[in-house]
């Protein structure tokens, strides 16, 4: 068991996960291999990983995947998952984030947290004794960014070269696309209706880490930019917290939506990926979200096995 955490593995015990941007290339291929090895393994053989330690899971949103692929997840590698809805916790009374940092890095071995802002986890991080993971921000995904690069990597067996290109809005899931595809070598294009593209930082950002790894950035309204995509990628139009903007929105994107016709434009062989959930209709035509093309459900499971290869390295 130990040669599983040997190599770069072993370096990543104890830190935070908050961004892609804040691990090495060959710390985050490390997690992937990671990711794979654990998928693979006999169920019996991982309860002594993480045996005996506890995550505390805040959720100041709501959640599917990342609650439950989490929650599995520590349970499978022998630990116990502790949910911690944001409305029951004395943070909604104005407790501080460091005084909750400080108080449950003496209880629990590690904190997920999703919320609003990225401030709050980088605080929260700053805080606490113990490894904050960053289970979605208005600026980050990053755990739904590595699984999806896993996807690709297991779909491929490589990923350096490969276009992923991001239709939608420039939102937490295309600055983690940006930054993780940047350190793993993929061409990421981002295609966003004007007003909606993503943060400057984060364009400039990636493209920093890119010229680092050898390729290439592309931020643009222009929808002729799907050509030649290996990956067409997309996410709601109004994600958690811009509920009100929704009509608003989903007339800025019309003409945005990942459809047959849109497809067509892409390499034959494109995959269509969604990090969920979905709005049939709206950012993806039903006919695409459960076409032959599309690899979503696959990336829904895959949360599962780079949460516990995230767990794993950082927890133990
Ligand atoms: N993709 C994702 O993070 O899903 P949930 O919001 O259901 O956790
Ligand atoms: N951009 C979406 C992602 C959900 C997983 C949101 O923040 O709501």
């Amino acid at each position: 068991m130990e040669e599983l955490f040997a190599g770069p593995v072993a370096e990543l015990q104890g830190r935070d996960f908050l961004s892609l941007a804040d691990y090495s290339r060959t710390e985050l291929e490390a997690l992937l291999a990671l990711a794979r090895t654990l998928k693979v393994m006999p169920k019996d053989r991982q309860r002594e990983i993480l045996k005996g330690k506890t995550l505390g899971m805040i959720f100041q949103k709501a959640s599917t995947r990342t609650r439950v692929s989490f929650e599995v997840g520590i349970y499978q590698l022998g630990g116990h998952g502790l949910f911690l809805s944001g409305q029951d916790l004395q943070l909604r009374r104005g407790e501080t984030i460091g005084d909750t940092a400080q108080v449950l890095s003496r209880y629990l071995d590690g904190i997920m947290i999703r919320t609003f802002g990225h401030d709050e986890v980088e605080e929260l991080a700053r805080y606490a004794s113990i490894p904050v993971i960053n289970g979605l921000t208005d600026l980050l995904h990053p755990c739904q960014a590595l699984g999806d690069y896993f996807t690709l990597w297991e779909l491929w067996g490589d990923l350096v070269g490969r276009r992923l290109v991001y239709v939608g809005d420039g939102n937490n899931m295309a600055h983690s696309l940006l930054l993780g595809g940047a350190m793993l070598g993929v061409n990421v294009v981002v295609i966003s209706p004007e007003g909606y593209l993503p943060q400057e930082t984060i364009v400039q950002k990636a493209r920093a880490l890119a010229e680092e790894s050898g390729s290439s950035i592309e931020v643009t309204s222009d929808l002729a930019a799907v050509e030649g995509a290996d990956v067409l990628y997309t996410d709601v139009w109004a994600s958690m917290g811009q509920e009100s903007e929704q009509a608003q929105r989903a007339a800025a994107f019309r003409g945005y939506q990942v459809n047959g016709e849109l497809l067509r434009k892409a390499k034959a062989d494109a995959v269509v990926m969604h990090c969920l959930p979905a709005h049939r209709g709206e950012e993806i035509s039903a006919e695409v979200m459960d076409g032959p093309q599309s690899v979503i459900f696959q990336q829904a499971e895959n949360r599962l096995h780079i949460q516990k290869a995230i767990m794993a390295a950082l927890m133990r």
